[in-house]
């Protein structure tokens, strides 16, 4: 197993739209793994293959508690969903910044398992709103997209004055 790079904000491979996954291989496994690691160590609750510069329809979360029921969604798609929240989101692809986006409160979602078993699951809370992130990358879509033009620049900004002084951002919160 190994610790991939995560690219961040502005990188234009995060606007890359993923394409659905065909193989369920080792490569897919070894990947799967790499990803769960990689989002353990960034101390994330989700990771999208997107973010590390992979452009298929693979996601993993963990947002248990005690961190110790990671997920695979391969090809996930929303099925249904009503009600909505707000919730303050982080991303391990903008780091140090967070911000209040509104998303759908209950979802259905379908998807593969890393086998290629299809399931159907039901999502709330900070579930629902860690499969819509991740699901928003896939499709090359950021949480600072919901932003107002003026705030998002506003972010671009602080990312790279946190660049130049070489801050270490420390995990806090929900980092999806
Ligand atoms: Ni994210």
């Amino acid at each position: 197993m190994a610790t991939l790079e995560i690219l961040e904000f502005p990188d234009p491979r995060l606007r890359t739209r993923a394409a659905p996954v065909e193989s369920f291989d080792q490569e897919l496994g070894e990947l799967v793994d790499d990803m769960l690691e990689t989002m353990h160590a960034a101390n994330g609750i989700g990771l999208a293959a997107t973010q590390i510069n992979r452009h298929v329809r693979l996601l993993v979360l963990d947002v248990s508690e005690e961190r110790n029921d990671p997920r695979v969604y391969v090809n996930p798609e929303i099925v249904s969903e009503e009600g909505s929240q707000v919730c303050e989101e982080g991303c391990l692809s903008v780091p140090g910044i967070y911000a209040s986006v509104k998303r759908a409160e209950n979802i259905r979602v379908r998807a593969q398992d890393r086998h290629g078993i299809v399931f159907e699951e039901e999502a709330e809370g900070i579930h629902a709103v860690c499969l819509q992130h991740e699901m928003d990358h896939l499709q090359g879509k950021l949480f600072v997209d919901y932003l107002s033009p003026l705030k998002r620049q506003m972010v671009k900004k602080k990312l790279d004055k946190q660049r130049r002084q070489s801050e270490q951002t420390v995990a806090a919160g929900s980092i999806l």
